[in-house]
């Protein structure tokens, strides 16, 4: 049969991903030393391929990686048409609406501007509020925006809170907790469903094993 395939978000997610796949006793010595490699062997049956988080979602979306691991903010942003098997635990942090310390976002009628690089997060935030809103996209270093006048505020992925802090920003609201999570492409599920939930609940149990010390 053929190997499963597991797409893995390149960076902030990835060393956490490779410890939790070394714990359940895979062998991940080619991820680790991968150089320029982009598929590498997991073991006997497993692939992986590492990824952007957007197109994590893609690869499983379209079913040529049977698995994947990305950021519930990925998958808020793009929408699931994949199953959403389980909360990792890690790559913790949050959305949040943020804006230049000390002004008073709410008060007044005027619409305001919110710079994120992630639209539909916040239109539908925004929506549930019943507030109209202009949403500008912005690729990278989205705390600039307010800074260069562009956008009242922004909703972003807040860590440590190291970045507002530094550029005279504050949270508002927290909009959602975001961590990382195990997805599954549909068809997937149904035609190895075995190896899949095995998977799965090794991982699981490895999670709880971790959290209870
Ligand atoms: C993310 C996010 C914030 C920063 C928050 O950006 O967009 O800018 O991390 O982290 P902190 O609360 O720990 O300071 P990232 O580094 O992923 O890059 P980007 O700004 O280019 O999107």
């Amino acid at each position: 049969m053929k190997p499963l395939r597991i797409a893995l978000t390149k960076g902030r997610l990835e060393n956490d991903t490779v410890a939790l796949l070394e714990k359940i006793g895979y062998d991940c010595s080619a991820v680790k030393n991968k150089g320029r490699k982009l598929i590498l062997p997991l073991g006997d049956n497993m692939e992986v391929v590492l990824a952007k988080a957007a197109d994590v979602i893609t690869y499983v979306e379209h079913g040529v990686c049977d698995l994947g691991v990305v950021g519930k903010d990925t998958i808020m942003e793009h929408g699931s048409s994949f199953y959403e098997v389980l909360d990792l635990g890690f790559g913790k942090c949050r959305f949040a609406l943020a804006a230049p310390k000390g002004c008073d976002f709410w008060n007044g009628y005027s619409s305001r501007t919110i710079a994120t690089k992630y639209p539909n997060v916040a239109r539908n935030y925004f929506a549930k509020k019943a507030m109209d809103v202009q949403v500008i996209k912005i690729e990278g270093s989205v705390e600039l925006a307010p800074l260069l006048g562009l956008s009242d505020a922004i909703v972003d992925i807040v860590e440590t809170g190291t970045t507002l802090k530094e550029n005279g920003l504050e949270v508002i609201d927290t909009v959602q907790n975001i961590s990382a999570r195990m997805i599954v492409n549909a068809a997937s599920l149904k035609l190895r469903k075995k190896e899949i939930e095995e998977l799965v609940e090794r991982m699981e149990n490895a999670l709880k094993e971790e959290k209870n010390g």
